[in-house]
């Protein structure tokens, strides 16, 4: 039987979060303590950059330089306990339908649950269903990897494309960039998602299709984006292939929950890895999803992965919340985006390899939280989800940290980085880390007009170079960037989304504010194809602009 916790979970819950205990207790103290400077609160305690810090699956959080007090902790922990975040989050781990919009379970941590585990949901072990797939994939990763696949025309593939858009690509472009260093260097990966025909051009330019195999990676195998490129794959494969629609089976494999698609598609389902509606998009990179990663790294790297992940799982669903980094987080970016009004958070790390991580939590953060009604369809009286966004350091130092330290916006930072460089260059790692190290010393505690003075400037300069401080950082350290750590890396920012969602009352795992975009473009393709000046009944910007691109584009 499907239970539904969430209908009786909502109407039990207090109807706003305004009314809630525990909110006026917070908002209470916001006014006591928000002002107060982070340079008082550690000159007050000596023991606070020891003591405000938490560890879990080789991640540690240091969470001291935050404008907080053990108190806040306290009334936060009691929100999140009034909210209901133990009992939603049970709700989750046991596959109950907690996407109430979509009635689907919310189950991407089985994803990553070790094979003795079993996990049974309408009667169904997914655990084991989990299991098959990875043994799957790991078997055909084996044979790409040793050169036992070969392609159409014999030849063992060296290149692989992952086509796929939003979930079904950040996830595989990121952890590909993130562990490059793991990477089969003998073999090229690429990326292809946006519908411009620039990505898949560029991608293939210099590609032999004798030697490629594409991974096509969508979950409903219906997307524009996707469906688009895959097709312009197929025709260039088929292209340099003589042909011969044979050669398909042997360079495209997809992934999917929708075999019937795939099979239209003309990918043989024998060639296709699935996972299932219970795997949001943006929670998919460790499913079948993960496939060009496990190609890249190889399935025993994936496996230690997928731990790291699962790691963090058991650490979310067993801690106290006062030392359980994924909710601690998540509280942190309530405290600042409802109570101080911060409209943005900037992810910072400090390692090359995790470029592509900001873009990656951008979707992860945004499409979950992005909402502004709560589970029961009521408008939120108070802010939802934060602008997340960032770049790796030391490059950003050059860029927009000048906004962050004497900019008139709160914007809270995670600074992320790593003890063990994995390309050990001279003194490198030691002036990274030093940067690391000295930005949340400057946010936090900044530069006074008398320590400016104090330097012999110059008055009139004193007001420019005085660094008010103040501004909080988490500071998320770890060994060394492994398989594991990206893991559980994207584990607690997954629980941290989680938890901020579970606060607000709001579905984290629907997506429907990118369907308007996708239904109005395809109303208007016909109308930029039309052979005749179609009747265009938009508003007088949108026609207007419909009219300038007929008359002036090329290339058609
Ligand atoms: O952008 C909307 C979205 O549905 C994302 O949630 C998803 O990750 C992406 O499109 C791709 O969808 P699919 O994997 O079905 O092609």
């Amino acid at each position: 039987m499907r239970v539904n916790t969430l209908a009786p979970m909502a109407a039990d819950t207090p109807m706003t979060l305004r009314s809630l205990d525990a909110w006026k207790r917070l908002e209470a103290h916001n006014a006591e303590i928000g002002s107060t400077h982070l340079r008082d609160l550690f000159a007050a305690d000596s023991a606070r950059g020891e003591r405000l810090v938490a560890e879990a699956a080789g991640l540690q959080l240091d969470f001291s330089k935050n404008r907080i007090s053990d108190e806040t902790i306290d009334l936060l922990a009691a929100l999140a306990a009034e909210r209901g975040l133990a009992e939603r989050r049970e709700a989750m781990f046991r596959g109950e339908r907690i996407n109430v919009s979509e009635d689907r379970s919310v189950l991407h941590v089985a994803l990553r649950m070790p094979r003795e585990r079993s996990l049974v949901v309408d009667g169904t072990d997914v655990v084991k269903q989990v299991h098959a797939v990875l043994d799957r994939m790991g078997a055909f990763c084996e044979r790409v990897r040793s050169g036992e696949w070969r392609g159409h025309t014999g030849e063992p593939i060296r290149n692989v494309i992952n086509i796929g858009i939003g979930g079904s690509d950040l996830g595989p472009v990121m952890a590909y960039e993130a562990l490059r260093h793991y990477s089969n260097r003998e073999m090229t990966f690429r990326f292809v998602s946006n519908v411009d025909g620039t990505d898949f051009a560029e991608a293939t330019r210099d590609l032999d299709p004798a030697v490629t195999l594409f991974v096509v990676c969508s979950k409903t195998f219906t997307t524009l984006e996707t469906m688009t490129n895959a097709r312009t794959a197929r025709e260039w494969a088929l292209a340099g292939l003589g042909g011969d629609k044979a050669a398909i089976a042997k360079h495209f494999v997809a992934v999917s929950t929708n075999d019937a698609g795939v099979a239209e598609f003309g990918i043989d389902t024998e060639n296709m890895f699935e996972f299932w509606d219970w795997v949001g998009g943006r929670y998919s990179m460790d499913s079948a999803i993960g496939l060009s990663t496990m190609l890249a790294v190889g399935p025993g790297a994936f496996a230690e992965m997928l731990a790291g992940f699962h790691a963090i799982d058991e650490h979310f669903r067993e801690a106290p919340t006062e030392r359980n980094l994924p909710a601690l987080m998540g509280l942190l970016a309530v405290w600042y985006g409802d109570l101080f009004g911060a409209r943005t958070v900037a992810v910072l790390p400090y390692e090359q390899y995790l470029k592509r991580f900001p873009a990656y939590l951008q979707q992860l953060t945004m499409e979950s939280n992005g909402k502004h009604v709560t589970l029961d369809g009521t408008r939120v009286d108070y802010e939802t989800g934060a602008v997340y966004w960032g770049e790796p350091g030391t490059n950003g130092q050059h860029s927009f940290y000048q906004l962050i330290h004497q900019g008139t916006k709160l914007i809270p930072c995670d600074l992320i980085g790593f003890c063990e460089p994995l390309n050990p260059l001279g003194d490198d790692h030691d002036l990274l880390l030093a940067n690391v190290f000295a930005q949340a010393e400057a946010l936090a505690f900044g530069k006074t007009a008398d320590e400016v003075r104090a330097e012999g400037t110059p008055e009139a300069l004193v007001p420019h170079r005085v660094f008010e401080g103040n501004r909080p950082t988490n500071t998320i350290l770890a060994r060394r960037l492994t398989p594991e750590t990206l893991g559980s890396l994207v584990a607690l920012y997954e629980h941290s989304v989680f938890t901020q969602g579970t606060v607000w009352n709001i579905n984290s795992f629907d997506q429907w504010g990118v369907e308007l975009g996708k239904v109005l473009a395809k109303r208007i393709v016909p109308e930029l194809q039309s052979p005749d000046e179609p009747e265009l009944a938009h508003d007088s910007s949108t026609s207007a602009l419909i009219r300038r691109y007929r008359a002036h584009r090329s290339g058609g």
